[in-house]
């Protein structure tokens, strides 16, 4: 039941052999306690999480060391204002919680010869399938996705997770089939499918903060979204070194800023998928669903080289602010920061020419939206270029 298929974590020779080749070729330097030495090439995120006292999606700290993020907001206000209002911090709530829900509180749905009723009160959100013989509820636990496009229901039962069949999407404001789900043989399948106890563990290592810690997996502990700790890591000692004196600046937390360019990618990766895990699971010839894989595609770009921390991930996106959309102008002048405008000649490290074509809306042409089947949304190629209409998806 994977809707992009996370590398599966028991590619466990593929990835030692890379480890093997990381090592010998000096990829690694020399480590500091809390910020991991810089990598040459993209490294696999299970690697990353193996070699690095941090990295997102890490499980084995202990649930103590974990304050959050209300915790956080008391010293770094202005951060936490605006990053509690992000998609990644909605990434994951109870159903009750979530605003598609509390605006849709009766979702009546017929799909082929199943009828569906998603009924929102209480504080529950209770999902009836019928074949018009038999009926059956499910308790929907968890909304996965802050529906920027769409939104996944966790429900459980026998204490086996499953997926709902249906999710619901933005563009059409109602469900329709959740993202490579197949057409449903029984009704049990109808409700949705069944997740392997690692596919949902990497499910909420990826919606979730602290979903996996001393090595178990525990949902009920989870904190739901993507907040201050599943990005810096548990922020125990960090609070208590900067509570006793403000001014120490002894190393006690990750700080991103001071990573290279390709581990910072690497970094978001780690969720974003990095073009390692890319490469090792296949999906860099799944055809057009890579475009969903941004790491992947920018790497792709000319404009990347070997690295540049003028192109990294938070260069575009500072991942405490929600994410601008629709105003392609305010990308403009990342681009031109290497670009040179129109008649002026590229000078210094990693300059390059204008464009012939246009001054402004640079992405709307070099970084074009493409829809994904069965989505129902576009996504934004990172991978930056020159792309004519009519010409095949470049993988
Ligand atoms: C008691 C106050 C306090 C709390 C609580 C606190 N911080 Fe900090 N933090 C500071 C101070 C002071 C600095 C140094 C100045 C700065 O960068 O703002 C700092 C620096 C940082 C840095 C940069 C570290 C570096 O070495 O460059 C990060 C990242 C950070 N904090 C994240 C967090 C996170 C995440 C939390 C919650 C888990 C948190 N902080 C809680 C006071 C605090
Ligand atoms: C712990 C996992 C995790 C990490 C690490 C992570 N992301 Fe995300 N990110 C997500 C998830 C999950 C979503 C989907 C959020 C939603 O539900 O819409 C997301 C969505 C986004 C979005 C789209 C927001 C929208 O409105 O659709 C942007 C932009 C983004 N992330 C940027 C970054 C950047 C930049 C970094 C690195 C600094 C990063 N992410 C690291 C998990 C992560
Ligand atoms: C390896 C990390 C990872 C795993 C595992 C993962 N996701 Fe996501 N998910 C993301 C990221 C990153 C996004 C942001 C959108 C994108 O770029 O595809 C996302 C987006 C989504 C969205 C759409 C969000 C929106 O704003 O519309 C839904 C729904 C979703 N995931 C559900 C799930 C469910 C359910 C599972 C597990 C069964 C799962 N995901 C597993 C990282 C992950
Ligand atoms: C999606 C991952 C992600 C999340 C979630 C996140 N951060 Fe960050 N944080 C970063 C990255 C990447 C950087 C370095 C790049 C930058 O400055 O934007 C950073 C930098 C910082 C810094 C140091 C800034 C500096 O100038 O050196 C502080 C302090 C910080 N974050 C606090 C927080 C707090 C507090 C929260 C929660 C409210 C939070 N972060 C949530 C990824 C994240
Ligand atoms: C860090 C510097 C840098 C940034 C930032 C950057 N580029 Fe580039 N770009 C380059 C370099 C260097 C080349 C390669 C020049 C060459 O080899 O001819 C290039 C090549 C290109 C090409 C030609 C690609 C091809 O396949 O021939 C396009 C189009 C382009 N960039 C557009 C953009 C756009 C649009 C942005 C902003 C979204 C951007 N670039 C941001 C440095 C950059
Ligand atoms: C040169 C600037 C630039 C860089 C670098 C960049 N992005 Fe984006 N990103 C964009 C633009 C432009 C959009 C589309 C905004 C809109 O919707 O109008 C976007 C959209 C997104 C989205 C929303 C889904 C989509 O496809 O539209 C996610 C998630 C995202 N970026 C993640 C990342 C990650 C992860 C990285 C690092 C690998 C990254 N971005 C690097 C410019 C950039
Ligand atoms: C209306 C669409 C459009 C917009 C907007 C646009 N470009 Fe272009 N760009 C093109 C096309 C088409 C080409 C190919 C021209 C050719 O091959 O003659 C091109 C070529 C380029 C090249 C390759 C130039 C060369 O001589 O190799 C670069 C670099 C580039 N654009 C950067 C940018 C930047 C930076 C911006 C924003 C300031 C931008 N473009 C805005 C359509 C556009």
């Amino acid at each position: 039941m994977t809707r992009l298929g996370h590398p599966a974590r028991t590619n466990y020779v593929i990835l030692i052999f890379v480890a093997l080749v990381l090592a010998a070729g000096g990829a690694f330097a020399g480590s500091a306690p809390k910020q991991p030495a810089a990598a040459r090439a993209s490294v696999p995120t299970d690697i990353r999480v193996e070699s690095t006292p941090w990295w997102p999606t890490t499980g084995s700290s202990d649930f103590k060391q974990y304050v959050g993020s209300a915790t956080c907001a008391r010293c770094h206000q202005e951060k936490a204002a605006t990053q509690f209002a992000t998609s990644m911090a909605h990434a994951a709530v109870r159903p009750a919680d979530s605003s598609q829900l509390k605006s849709h509180p009766d979702l009546v749905v017929q799909k082929g010869r199943y009828a569906y009723d998603l009924m929102t009160k209480d504080g529950k959100a209770l999902l009836s399938v019928s074949d018009g013989k038999e009926n059956t509820t499910k308790n929907l636990e968890w909304a996965l996705g802050d529906a920027s496009f769409g939104q996944t229901y966790i429900y459980r039962d026998a204490g086996k997770f499953y997926e709902s069949q249906l999710s619901f999407y933005r563009r059409l404001q109602t469900l329709d089939t959740t993202t490579g789900h197949m057409e449903p043989k029984t009704l049990e399948t109808a409700v949705g499918g069944f997740v392997s106890p690692g596919g949902i563990q990497q499910c909420f290592g990826c919606h979730f903060t602290a979903s996996t810690t001393g090595n178990r997996f525990a949902p009920e502990q989870a904190i739901p979204g993507v907040t201050c700790e599943a990005c810096h890591g548990p922020g125990a000692e960090h609070v208590l070194a900067r509570t006793l004196d403000p001014q120490d600046n002894k190393e006690t937390i990750l700080n991103p800023a001071k990573l290279a360019p390709v581990d910072l990618v690497d970094f978001c990766g780690a969720c974003h998928r990095t073009p390692a895990d890319v490469v090792l699971s296949g999906l860099s010839r799944a055809g057009i669903i890579n475009v969903r894989l941004q790491p992947y595609r920018l790497e792709k770009s000319k404009c990347w080289g070997k690295g540049d921390a003028r192109l990294t991930c938070p260069a575009c996106h500072d991942p405490h602010v929600q994410i601008v959309r629709d105003d392609p102008q305010s990308y403009d002048p990342k681009c031109l920061q290497c670009h040179v405008r129109k008649g002026a000649r590229p000078s210094g490290a990693h300059r390059a020419v204008a464009c012939k074509v246009a001054t402004k809306d640079c992405v709307t042409c070099h970084m074009p939206k493409l829809e994904v089947p069965s989505t129902h949304t576009t996504f934004t190629d990172h991978w930056i270029r020159i792309s004519q209409a009519g010409t095949p998806y470049p993988e």
